[in-house]
């Protein structure tokens, strides 16, 4: 095979999956690499991959196929991400057009996969060694307005329906100063806002640059002193590493947006227990309310699972209690898949998939209710946003509110500006605003 000179990176699944799809990018651009922007034009195509529900490595193998080009040749194929990581050998077996396998740990030897693929062998890696990826990765590039920063990757909390722990291994934080020089590097690239991102991203600790140990609340302040970064976001938060520290940070620091994505997956607690979630519904709407007391206008997300194996009726009920009593302003929810090697897995009592659809269906409506609801609730207020992309329309803008939602806006305002508008309109996924000022410094919510 020639050696690759452009290349291709499609990521699915997760925010981490789109960073370390990015972080690729880098390092194959390091290479010498150009990127292209079909896949099958390209001479390398990374196929970053999610396991975490069934239908997204089925559709890893499908694209495989996909990949062949019109007069029969196709480009050198990398698997990388989770299926990478949960089927290994497995995949160049079951799809044999695939010549590198490599998993969320390993990626940071792309380019020797490479040669090693281009001989000829299959090349694979899924080890997950001691010393981190991030040391031997190139220096970011620009990444535009929102840029994500993996600061903690791992779990050890082995919910009994997930693969992670399986798949991006243990919990691990990265050190303080590699993040604190990444963000300076993001913001001098452009960026205006960075989400920090971890499996369990709550649960980050480490010494700052005087030997104190800080939790993630420490990161978000030293992140807060960057001028020029105007806003901090964090994801995914466990409801059990929410430390007084973090939820004081929401009243304190006037960076951090008013936005937390914090799962319960079920609102009964005996499924809760049969998950091994280590929380209950009582504990979750506990630390939900002092999150809100430190900052009452506060979106809560959330993630959800119905038909966990055993879920009954009045599981499913308490479920829909939790949504009421919390009043999510946004939440994901899917029908629970069984994921081989986890313990939910070899459950009895699988609940039948009729009645998986029939509840989620339910939830959905009533989630999709809420979020209307919540966009409703801010016409008439004003607000930041910040510019994103040019929309669909002449003149029209695309951005953020401090909470998260899209806001159309018709403004002279450019990409990665701040600026204050009033909410007009709501639909279910997004605000119609009217500009006020140009106020390109402002990080009030
Ligand atoms: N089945 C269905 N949903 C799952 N999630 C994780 N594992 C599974 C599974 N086996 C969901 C959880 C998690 C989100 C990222 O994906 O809600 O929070
Ligand atoms: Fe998976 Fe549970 Fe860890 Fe989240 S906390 S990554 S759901 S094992």
């Amino acid at each position: 095979m020639d050696n690759p000179r452009t290349f291709h990176v499609k990521s699915f699944g997760c925010q981490m999956n789109v960073y370390d799809g990015e972080r690729m990018s880098e390092l194959l651009q390091a290479e010498g690499m150009t990127a292209a922007a079909e896949g099958s034009d390209a001479d390398l195509v990374v196929l970053n991959t999610c396991h975490i529900r069934e239908r997204a490595s089925e559709k890893v193998y499908s694209d495989i196929g996909r990949l062949r080009r019109d007069d029969g040749s196709r480009p050198m194929i990398a698997v990388a991400g989770c299926v990478a990581q949960a089927e290994g050998a497995e995949i160049p077996r079951r799809a044999p057009a695939v010549d590198i396998v490599v998993g969320p740990q390993a990626y940071h030897r792309l380019p020797e996969l490479v040669r090693k693929a281009r001989g000829g062998e299959k090349a694979l890696d899924t080890d997950m060694p001691l010393q981190s990826k991030f040391g031997a990765l190139p220096a970011r590039r620009r990444q535009g307005t929102s840029a994500f920063l993996t600061v903690q990757e791992g779990c050890d909390k082995f919910c009994t329906y997930c693969v992670v722990p399986y798949t991006r291994g243990a919990e691990v934080s990265r050190g303080w100063a590699a993040i604190v020089d990444e963000a300076k590097a993001l913001v001098d690239g452009g960026a205006r806002e960075i989400t920090l991102l971890g499996q369990n991203v709550n649960a980050w600790e480490g010494e700052d640059e005087r030997g104190r140990l800080q939790g993630l609340d420490g990161l978000i302040r030293a992140l807060d002193a960057l001028p020029g970064l105007e806003r901090i976001r964090y994801t995914t938060s466990h409801p059990n590493d929410m430390r007084e520290g973090l939820i004081r940070a929401h009243a304190e620091v006037a960076k951090l947006m008013p936005y937390l994505h914090l799962p319960v997956q079920s609102g009964s607690s005996r499924i809760l227990k049969a998950m091994n979630r280590s929380h209950t519904a009582e504990s979750y709407l506990d630390v939900i309310s002092r999150v809100r007391a430190a900052r009452p206008d506060i979106a809560i997300s959330g993630d959800f699972i119905v038909g966990f194996p055993g879920e009954t009726e009045a599981d499913f009920e308490d479920t829909l209690k939790i949504v009421a009593a919390v009043n999510y302003a946004q939440a994901y929810s899917f029908k629970y898949s069984p994921r081989p090697g986890t313990p939910a897995a070899a459950m009895n009592e699988q609940v039948p998939a009729e009645m998986m659809d029939e509840r989620l269906q339910r939830l959905q409506a009533l989630l999709s209710e809420r979020s209307l609801a919540f966009n409703r609730a801010t016409i008439g207020k004003r607000t930041s946003v910040l510019i994103e992309r040019q929309g669909r329309r002449p003149g029209q803008m695309l951005g953020k509110s401090p909470w998260l939602q899209s806001v159309h806006v018709e403004t002279e305002a450019k990409i990665g500006e701040v600026i204050e508008v009033e909410i007009e309109g709501a639909l279910p996924n997004s605000l119609a605003g009217r500009m006020l000022t140009l106020t390109p410094t402002a990080v009030a919510a």
